[in-house]
């Protein structure tokens, strides 16, 4: 079995996360103008029996970018993300990680892509009879490669990144919505992909709680140069995350570009929807 090496910047980061100061800029890695995105999806279409959910949906993500996903409730958010971990099978349309193409992928070559990207899901999906330190410790276990203190040494780093010091001895049942979430996120990050998908992080948790998710999303961009894709009905956290935005609306990309001319759109779909969010706190 091959090891994956632990990247020198990744634990150097890790160490300037936790004192809160900004790591080297050389730890951000820095794409050239003309790279491949990180991310392509190009003219995707998927449908359920007769529900076509995506219609002809084509965005990028640059490395080093955050692509925030928004859209009404249905719209394919998730399904969208699902795609990109391989749970999901687009009917036609290319997607490509990295410059390859994953839609013909098999479950074992999907595994392989899920080592660079990796999903937090809503509810956690934290092992409930393992604590938050084991949780954590888990996917350095696996990879391999790691003596004892290295994997203790890692984990209390990132446990120290997303500020859950206090619960390190805790099952998962124990915690806060909140915190769960802090955990499945260091727990993503300790298998150390280079992208991050986020499925609605902040649904359900107190705006204190989501500023401080919203703070870490920043703060592993910022210092660790991670590429995200954050699904939100949250405009104030898209407003703080977002360098492109890609809007869904019936089965279409009503708008994929940078978020200021998403704000200033005149399209009325998204003056609608960003008029509501302005009145209503959705899914909550
Ligand atoms: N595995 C599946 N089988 C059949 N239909 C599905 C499946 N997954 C999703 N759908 C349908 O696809 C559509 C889009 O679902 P999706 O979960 O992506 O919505 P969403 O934009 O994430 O919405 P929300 O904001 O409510 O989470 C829905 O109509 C849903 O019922
Ligand atoms: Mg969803």
């Amino acid at each position: 079995m091959s090891h994956l090496p632990i990247k020198s910047d990744f634990t150097r980061a890790l160490d300037d996360g936790v004192d809160g100061t900004l790591a080297s800029a050389s730890a951000v890695a820095a794409a050239a103008p003309d790279a491949e995105p990180i991310i392509v999806f190009d003219r995707v279409f998927i449908a359920f029996d007769d529900n076509a959910v995506l219609e002809d949906v084509s965005f990028h993500v640059d490395r080093g970018q955050t692509l925030c996903i928004l859209g009404r409730s249905g719209v394919g958010k998730s399904v969208s993300l699902r795609i990109l971990m391989g749970f999901l099978k687009p009917d036609s349309g290319s997607v490509r990680v990295d410059g390859k193409e994953i839609t013909g992928y098999t479950e074992d070559e999907m595994q392989e892509v899920r080592k660079h990207i990796t999903m937090v899901f809503q509810n956690g999906a934290l092992f409930d009879s393992l604590s938050v330190r084991e949780n954590v410790a888990f996917p350095l276990r696996e990879r391999g490669g790691l003596d004892e203190e290295q994997v203790q040494q890692i984990v209390d780093r990132l446990i120290g990144l997303v500020g859950a010091d206090d619960v390190v001895d805790d099952l998962p049942a124990s915690l806060s919505t909140g915190r769960r979430r802090a955990v499945a996120m260091a727990r993503a990050l300790a298998s150390q992909p280079e992208v991050v998908l986020y499925d609605e992080p902040t649904t359900m948790v107190d705006p204190i709680i989501a500023r401080r998710l919203g703070d870490i999303i920043q703060r592993l961009k910022r210092q660790l140069g991670f590429t995200s894709i954050v699904v939100t009905h949250d405009m104030r956290f898209a407003k703080r995350l977002a360098d492109t935005v890609l809007f869904l609306h019936q089965g279409h990309a009503a708008y994929f570009g940078p978020l200021a001319g998403f704000l200033d759109s005149e399209d009325p779909h998204i003056r609608e929807f960003l008029t509501l969010d302005a009145y209503v706190l959705p899914g909550v």
